[in-house]
């Protein structure tokens, strides 16, 4: 099983779209993935269509430390017409968050254990044994509950959109939020390695530069942190999707299929090479990535 934690201290920098997209993509590959909603306000929650809702969810698996059946809710995603069926490999659950804002920060302010309580729960035998990813979304703050989510992880994913302001919230937000989770190393538990992503890149000359001066900089923090060579793009396909409640390699198989193979190759090497049925014959990579490369100088917006 892999732990994959989505975490920025920014708000509204994609990490949702990035953790539902990233998911159904996964199950459509033949993954078998669980999704936990630990952002208190539930946005993971409402993305798609639940079939089965369970009784319990975030608090439980916090305050009990595991989870159990129970607190599985089963999602349900509509295939849009019959050319295509979901993997049937695959599955998609999900723990739905379920506490009112600030009860689960002060629930675990109390306990001495709080930084593990999200790893004790993903990392028992029955989740191990009934789920090869577990995807956990996060809120963009700073809290007991980030922390403890981060350190869930074997990798951490964070989106970074190329402007000035978010690229300066990365270094003095979670990138602090990491160090100051270093000492954690003393109780055997490293701070897992960060994949960052350049997230909704613009068709702009700005955009290009700053992108390749965050690059640049990260260089440097090799050790820490890893920018990820997939680039997801500023698509109006991400929002029609999260309308539709679609993934959104299904409702752009070509575009935004193609980054998001890209990204689910790049982040599990295992996976690269397989292809989701409805984007079998449509995805070309490498012509993305030239794609981008042409957008140099041109002024583009979607
Ligand atoms: N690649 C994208 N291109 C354009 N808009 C996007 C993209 N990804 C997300 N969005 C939009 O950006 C907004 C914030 O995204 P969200 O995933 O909720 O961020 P977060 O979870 O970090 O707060 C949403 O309205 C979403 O539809
Ligand atoms: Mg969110």
């Amino acid at each position: 099983m892999i732990g994959i934690t989505v975490v920025s201290t920014k708000g509204g920098v994609g990490k949702t779209t990035l953790s539902a997209n990233l998911g159904a993509l996964l199950a459509d590959l033949g993954v078998r993935v669980l999704l936990i909603d630990a952002d208190v306000q539930p946005s993971l929650t409402r993305y798609y269509p639940i079939s089965q809702r369970a009784e319990f969810g975030l608090s439980e698996i916090i305050k009990r430390g595991a989870i159990t059946p129970d607190c599985i809710s089963h999602i349900d995603l509509k295939v849009p017409d019959d050319s295509f069926a979901l993997n049937p490999d695959g599955c998609l659950d999900i723990v739905l968050a379920n506490a009112p804002e600030g009860t689960l920060q002060d629930w675990l302010a109390q306990r001495i254990d709080r930084a593990i309580r999200i790893r004790k729960a993903v990392r028992s035998p029955y989740i191990d044994e009934a789920y090869d990813v577990v995807l956990i979304d996060t809120q963009g703050a700073v809290g007991h509950l980030q922390d403890a989510a981060v350190l869930a992880a074997d990798v951490l994913l964070s989106p970074i959109s190329p402007d000035i302001l978010s690229a300066r919230e990365f270094t003095s937000g979670t990138l602090e939020l990491l160090k100051r989770l270093e000492p954690s190393a003393d109780m055997g538990i490293s701070v897992p390695p960060m994949k960052a992503l350049i997230y909704r890149m613009e068709r702009t000359r700005d955009s290009r530069d700053i992108a390749q001066s965050i690059r640049r900089e990260y260089v440097n923090l090799r050790a820490r942190v890893d920018v990820l060579d997939a680039t997801v793009p500023h698509a109006v396909a991400y929002k029609q999707a999260a309308t539709a409640q679609l993934p959104v390699h299904w409702l752009d198989p070509t575009k935004a299929g193609a980054t998001m193979h890209q990204l689910v190759w790049e982040l599990i090497p295992s996976l690269a090479g397989s292809v989701a049925a409805c984007c079998e014959g449509l995805i070309d990579v490498t012509q993305f990535a030239n794609d981008l490369d042409d957008a140099d100088g041109r002024d583009r917006h979607e």
